[in-house]
């Protein structure tokens, strides 16, 4: 069956775990979200935890961070039992973690957010301001970044408050630290960043578990993995004796081949045009066309103006000069309200718990956005709204126990996949989609992919913001390049390669 090698026996020569879970189940009502799973985590190495959406890793996380208290199993550290009954149980351990939803504060400055609940003291016992200020600048500039220890969360940008979410982590003094999906929000500069901080763990003898669904980051960054599937351990072992394949189908049970199943589209006529958008500071004279049936991939580093753009066509900020037009009549759109009025929804990067009412069930969050299509008749609602998510939620490989549990009970990537879903399921003329597979996993990757396709070939007009070029290569019609604000190309499906997008995107023609 499956490779059972522990990591323990390929690292023999080496020291002994620094942390080992053996046997660790956990039990929600009607899942059983780990089920007798035994891992190890040694000094000065990264171990990458993988596994699908609602595997259960984010779970052990919760877990090992005193969150949960497991219903089974133990846990022991330098071969000492160790049981964590608080969260700050476990930090006194010497675990931190950076986790996949970190609640950071908006009101709150990046100092009070980094130190929040473990304050450094003055010798009166008051909060010592100035070895915030102190620490929390020394943080930021390990992670290479200069913000601001005194300035408000809520003036950040999103990578940026990862990045506090990180120096958060990073500010107790810990010997196992573990991140769930870090990566996520960053750039390649910043995952740069935080890679090389990775390294320097690793060299002060710290145990790291490394979450990520992407494979390169794996291959980079860890030396043992281990492979989650339906809650239990169904492989592990050393990364650089197993290739990538070997990996996936330990991971999802099969071979993943068709990852990009597009299907060949009469593009129709136009639908959406932009003509002339320009905003103050993020972007500069955009044109183009967005017809029937079409995917239009836009392709661009970060901070491009990508999602500025779209933001600016789902009426989230205004452009300073230009003009929209929805089949061929002008519209003005100045709020998003507006934009799904006419037609147009967008699906953010940040999908996050943004947009979700995380303590209703998974069916009304799907039609919360369509209720104009379901509330016919009182009576027809429910039926109604039950059938429309079943269908969202087969297509998108959506994983729960019923549609009826709380949105709030699912695992990051199949709550991501209710986002999309609930936006998906307004049939809107234009969809808008930053980033659709950050987050989901390989598997289900290939059916939210043959789901775009599937609605294009309906007629839905479709703008799809990329950074993962396989993605943006595999399923546009046209792909759109932006480069510092300004469009730096705009090619044919027939003229795709790899290279000419990043040559275009990077400005070296
Ligand atoms: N508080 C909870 N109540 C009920 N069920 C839960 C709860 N937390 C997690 N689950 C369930 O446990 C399972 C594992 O979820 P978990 O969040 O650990 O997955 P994951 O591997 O981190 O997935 P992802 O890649 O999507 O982040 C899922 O079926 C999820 O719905
Ligand atoms: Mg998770």
């Amino acid at each position: 069956m499956t490779d059972q090698r522990p990591v323990a026996q390929a690292s023999a020569t080496e020291t002994g775990p620094l942390l080992e879970m053996r046997g660790i189940s956990q039990v929600f009502p009607g899942v059983k979200a780990l089920d007798s799973v035994s891992i190890s985590l040694f000094p000065g190495q990264v171990t990458a935890l993988i596994g699908e959406n609602g595997a259960g890793k984010s779970t052990l996380v919760k877990i090992l961070t005193g969150i949960y208290r497991p219903n089974e199993g133990e846990m022991l550290i330098d071969g000492q039992p160790a049981a964590f009954h608080s969260a700050q149980a476990a930090i006194d351990a010497g675990v931190t973690a950076i986790h996949q939803e970190t609640v950071l504060f908006d009101e709150l400055t990046v100092g009070e957010n980094i130190f929040l609940g473990h304050a450094p003291r003055t010798r009166f016992g008051t909060i010592d301001w100035r070895e915030i200020n102190n620490r929390s600048k020394a943080l930021m500039s390990q992670l290479e970044s200069e913000i601001d220890p005194t300035i408000r969360l809520r003036d950040l940008s999103i990578a940026q408050r990862h990045l506090v979410a990180i120096a958060r982590a990073l500010s107790v003094e810990a010997r196992i630290v573990i991140m769930d999906e870090p990566t996520a929000a960053l750039s390649r500069k910043e995952i740069d960043d935080l890679f090389r901080i990775v390294e320097n763990l690793k060299r002060q003898g710290k145990a790291i578990l490394f979450i990520s669904h992407k494979f390169d980051e794996v291959y980079e960054i860890a030396e043992n993995f281990v492979v989650f599937r339906d809650g239990r351990a169904v492989g592990q072992g050393r990364l650089k004796d197993t290739p990538q394949d070997e990996i996936v189908r330990l991971m999802v049970g099969r071979d993943v081949k068709d990852v990009f199943p597009k299907t060949r589209v009469e593009i129709g006529a136009p639908v959406l045009s932009v003509e002339r958008y320009s905003h103050p500071t993020e972007f500069r004279d955009i044109s183009f066309e967005l017809r029937r049936g079409e995917i239009l991939g836009i392709y661009g580093l970060i901070g491009a103006g990508r999602s500025e753009l779209c933001q600016s066509l789902f009426g989230i900020t205004r452009p300073s000069t230009g003009q929209l037009f929805l089949e061929d009549r002008p519209i003005d759109i100045r709020s998003s309200s507006d934009a799904i009025r006419a037609g147009i929804v967008y699906v953010p990067e940040e999908r996050g718990r943004h947009g979700l009412a995380l303590p209703m069930p998974i069916f009304q969050n799907m039609s919360l956005p369509s209720l104009g299509q379901t509330s016919r008749s009182g009576f027809l609602k429910a039926a109604n709204e039950l059938a429309l998510a079943r269908k969202y939620a087969e297509r998108l490989d959506l994983r729960a126990a019923a549609l009826s549990v709380p949105v709030g009970t699912l695992s990051g990537g199949n709550q991501q996949k209710v986002v999309i879903g609930k936006w998906l399921a307004t049939r809107p003329k234009v969809i808008i989609l930053d980033e659709p597979t950050k987050g989901i996993d390989i598997g289900s990757k290939a059916a939210v992919h043959g789901f775009i396709s599937e609605l294009a070939a309906e007629g839905l007009s479709i703008i799809m913001v990329s950074s993962e070029l396989p993605e943006i290569l595999g399923m546009s019609d046209r792909v759109m390049v932006m480069r510092e604000g300004l469009m730096a190309g705009m090619f044919e499906r027939d003229r795709l390669s790899a290279e000419t997008l990043v040559r275009a995107a990077t400005g070296n023609a």
